[in-house]
């Protein structure tokens, strides 16, 4: 197969033919129940993997039972400390809770990258640069010295009961391409994982086929897509590793006038999309940030800082920036159907959060079809190195699933209504108890359609970033004030950026130009809102769009029938919502289309700035009384503001601000 001249991709020597374990070992003893769990009954053998990312930022565990995903959940969700990068226990407790099973039981753990790899690009990369690095290098190494380095130890210490298990490290990108492919619901399929750097690979592509997945090419660091996006959000003052998201809500403010200068300057990029960095430009292989002066000078000056006011520079900046990448992928994605000549993709990465180049690969790639983990970042490497472990390394069967096998992404914990009624109970808070779900349904999406934002805790908690409908804010799409309501008095951010839309799967082609019979389950793509949807603007309004320096007068604006969930540039997250998947969700949304016509949610993570998203009835409720949420649903219990004690509510407000940082 010839390769583009000048291609910068490297082979994976020697590593197309991946090991086997020998199942013998997997001395499986327990079965699952029909219903859920383990039970040690005399049906057949079962193998139970935990899969565990950490250390990095976004730890989190999986549980994979005889090839099925039982759970898998990020940590923070339980520490309720955002971006949590300390050892997943928590999670792994509620992974083993959730299948039944004691650590004694687990056959396999699995951690979702190789640490001595990655010392060794610690030290190769300090040492080219030596002594410049020193300061960044004595950072790093307290933690590598405590954990990293002795991950076997540390796993023993974490999972003291897990003594039969084997203790498995797969390849960074290995998890990432397994957290992609084998959930996907293609029986074949190229894929390609984009991230900031694992061991030596920022990039990687191949093939999925049955239960096997071969690796073509890779990038190595530090020629790094995930490196050069994060320069560019830590330059416009964000933070590096979350703040990537805000950057890419700021480019439709922009004009591209910086693409030029950056394909020019900061990156030899080829015709395949490989490409080399100028590392003139970067600072992060050798120092403490991520830009040099050199970048600054290019730029036209110092990074922004945090809070300090966006610049139209800082939005032209972001637009570039969004534009190269998403020239970036789609040169890759071509190459690598070139290579591969297979019909669809599947990614993961935290590149393949970029909803917006995502959106672009779907209407102008080469692929038929695109299928992304929605837990894409490090957190998703827990559940890609479980799988990776059964179906490949065990060598297991794989039968995909008709939509897929992600279940909805709804993997974590769930709370009864017995539960939530009992935590109610502790509280004194006055609640009614809904039981009839159409009755339920019906007075929640009554009180939307009035204006009024609610609470929505439904189900298993979400794996993965999104609010998908299990634990959401939602509101009136329609309602002209409630992005400015939603975003000042409950998530208390920055409101350049709009809120996501759910959507009916059945009417997502009325509204968004999604291409025909296009799913959205996991909110992974950004499609344009249909012209008719669009609303005439006033030459006021016009010169309002483009001069503001508030860039909350500018999403202010009217430009839609559906203005809470319409960007700037008339672009939107759409989340398809389909029963099977979705189930409560999807009912809630056709009761308020039934009362309104309008089969359209505003759609946003149950948390405020900072915080991570709620994960227990208790976390919820903080949130409902901290926050202007007017009505709360906890299973089958409706709580509404305007019936909780005024004084509760304050001492709330105070206590749970203070808890988090502004990210
Ligand atoms: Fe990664």
């Amino acid at each position: 197969m010839s390769m583009p001249e000048r291609t910068i991709y490297q082979e994976f020597a020697g590593r197309q033919v991946l090991g086997r374990l020998d199942p013998t070992r997997s001395r499986g003893c327990f079965c699952i129940d029909l219903c859920h769990g383990l039970s040690r009954s005399s049906r057949a053998p079962v193998t139970a993997i935990l899969g565990i990312s950490a250390f990095y930022h976004d730890s989190a565990a999986a549980l994979v039972v005889d090839g099925k995903i039982v759970a898998a959940a990020q940590e923070e969700r339980f520490s309720r400390k955002k971006h949590d990068a300390g050892f997943p226990t928590q999670a792994a407790a509620y992974c083993l809770t959730e299948g039944g099973l004691r650590p004694e039981q687990l056959d396999y753990v699995v951690f979702y990258d190789k640490p001595l790899t990655k010392f060794d690009r610690l030290l190769e990369t300090y040492l080219a640069y030596a002594p410049a690095g020193f300061q960044s290098f004595r950072l790093a190494m307290p933690v590598w010295l405590k954990d990293k380095l002795h991950l076997r130890r540390t796993l023993r210490q974490h999972l003291a009961g897990a003594t039969r298990a084997r203790l498995i490290f797969t390849d960074h990108h290995e998890s990432h391409a397994a957290s992609a492919f084998f959930p996907s619901p293609f029986a074949r399929a190229a894929f390609l994982t984009l991230d900031g750097v694992g061991e030596w690979s920022t990039a990687s592509f191949g093939t999925g086929d049955g239960n096997r997945l071969e690796m073509l090419r890779h990038l190595r660091f530090p020629h790094s897509l995930g490196l050069l996006y994060s320069a560019f959000t830590y330059y416009c003052g964000f933070k590096v590793n979350s703040g990537e998201y805000k950057l890419m809500g700021l480019a439709p403010y922009g004009q591209p006038v910086f693409l030029e200068r950056i394909l020019s300057h900061l990156l030899d990029l080829r015709p395949d999309g490989s490409f080399r960095l100028n590392l003139d430009y970067f600072n992060y292989c050798q120092g403490l940030t991520m830009t040099s002066k050199k970048f600054h000078q290019l730029f036209g000056g110092p990074p922004r800082q945090p809070e300090a006011m966006l610049e139209q520079r800082h939005m032209d900046l972001a637009a570039s920036i969004q534009q190269a990448t998403e020239e970036i992928v789609l040169r890759m994605a071509r190459e690598v159907q070139r290579q591969t000549q297979m019909p669809n993709l599947v990614m993961a990465g935290g590149v393949a959060l970029n909803c917006v180049a995502n959106g672009r690969l779907l209407r102008e790639g080469p692929f038929d079809q695109l299928w992304i983990q929605p837990a894409a970042g490090d957190a998703g490497g827990a559940l890609g190195a479980a799988l990776f472990v059964w179906h490949q390394l065990l060598d297991k069967p794989r039968v995909p699933v008709e939509r897929d096998g992600q279940q909805g992404s709804f993997l974590g914990p769930r709370h009864a209504t017995a539960a939530v009624t009992r935590f109610l109970a502790g509280t004194g808070a006055p609640y009614e108890l809904l039981e009839n779900e159409a009755d339920l349904l019906t007075r929640v999406a009554q009180l939307i359609a009035h204006g009024k934002i609610v609470g929505w805790f439904h189900g298993r908690m979400e794996f993965g970033p999104r609010a998908l409908g299990a634990r959401s804010i939602l509101g009136d799409a329609r309602h002209p004030g409630l992005q400015a309501a939603m975003n000042l008095k409950i998530k208390f951010r920055e409101s350049f950026r709009p809120f996501a839309p759910s959507v009916l799967r059945e009417r997502a082609g009325e509204y968004f130009g999604l291409q025909a019979d296009q799913e959205s389950p996991y909110m992974m793509v950004v499609a344009p809102l249909l012209e008719n949807h669009r609303v005439a603007l006033t030459p006021a309004d016009r010169e309002t769009l483009v001069t503001a320096s508030d860039l909350r007068e500018r999403v202010n604006i009217v430009r839609s029938t559906l203005p809470a969930i319409t960007h700037i540039d008339f672009s939107a997250r759409v989340q398809t919502v389909d029963e099977p998947r979705h189930g409560r969700f999807y009912r809630l949304l056709k009761t308020f289309e039934q009362l309104t016509g309008c089969p359209v949610l505003v759609n946003t993570s149950f948390n405020i700035r900072g915080e991570p998203i709620v994960c227990t009835p208790e976390d919820a409720y903080r949130c409902f009384l901290a926050t202007d949420m007017d009505a709360l649903v906890l299973e089958d219990c409706l709580l509404l503001k305007e019936h909780m004690n005024p004084t509760a509510i304050q001492d709330a407000r105070q206590t749970h601000l203070a808890q988090f940082q502004p990210d």
